[in-house]
């Protein structure tokens, strides 16, 4: 069967209107006839742009976090029904940087799949171990605690709409990528665990990404792993010549 890829840009908070409006405009055109599937979750200001530039095209677009409830008083945050607003396809929930920088919890984390996922939007859920957690070779433990706590209440047949994102803490803007052999331990051992968490009997439906340093140099050696359904890119998206390669690489033939 031949794998399908997903390459989604984190923009995290970089770049600006001037940057991102061409970004826009170029992307559109240079995703035309790619075979995987692309997609960009940049900062909320310019989600306006992104429904501008992107509906109905070939990239998939979203944002980086949201709030479980519907609304109320919770200054600076974004509602999912304000996403819905934009037309997001998809929304970043429990990224690493949230869960240190912003006290996500993984009871946040979950409730947040929750609502993405009663809104209609894809949830990629993020989960992933600190460089202390793998030298003490807690990984597996850490990871299957995120997920079994990410997807508290989530029903069996919402799970094809949902994306994971395995990102080890000490790859992300680090220019340590993981091997992909590490790669393909890890996220073939989520695929494993979600399925004995739901007792499935395939794989098939679950789609895991790789996230940390990807890059155009080493994307090919990662996505060609068996397990391995696409990257989730922060540094490496930002400059579209270097996406662009990502986004195109072909492991089918
Ligand atoms: P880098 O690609 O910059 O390491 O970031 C990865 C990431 O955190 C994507 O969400």
């Amino acid at each position: 069967m031949e794998k399908e890829l997903y390459l989604i840009g984190n923009f995290k908070m970089n770049l600006t209107k001037s940057d991102i409006i061409p970004y826009l405009k170029k992307i559109k055109k240079m995703a035309k006839n790619t075979n995987n599937h692309v997609g960009i979750c940049v900062p909320y200001p310019y989600l306006c742009y992104a429904k501008k530039y992107l509906n109905h095209s070939n990239v998939l677009y979203g944002a980086q976090n949201l709030h479980y409830k519907e609304s109320g008083a919770f200054t600076g945050e974004v509602s999912a029904e304000m996403l819905n607003d934009f037309n997001c396809d998809m929304v970043i929930i429990g990224h690493s940087e949230r869960r240190n920088y912003y006290n996500e919890t993984d009871d946040s984390v979950n409730l947040k799949v929750l609502k993405a996922l009663s809104s209609n939007i894809v949830p990629i859920i993020c989960v992933g171990e600190s460089e202390l957690e793998r030298e003490k070779n807690e990984t597996f433990k850490v990871i299957d605690n995120q997920i079994k706590k990410a997807l508290k209440d989530v029903k069996v047949e919402d799970l094809s709409s949902v994306i994971f994102a395995y990102e080890p803490i000490w790859a992300i803007g680090t220019g340590k990528t993981a091997t992909s052999e590490q790669a393909e331990e890890v996220i073939s051992h989520i695929k494993k665990y979600i399925c004995k968490l739901y007792k499935l009997k395939s794989t098939d439906l679950i789609v895991v990404l790789y996230g940390g340093s990807m890059n155009e140099k080493n994307a090919t050696e990662l996505l060609k792993m068996p397990s391995i359904d696409g990257g989730l890119i922060g540094g490496a998206c930002l400059n579209l010549e270097k996406f662009g390669v990502i986004f195109n690489t072909k492991i089918n033939d």
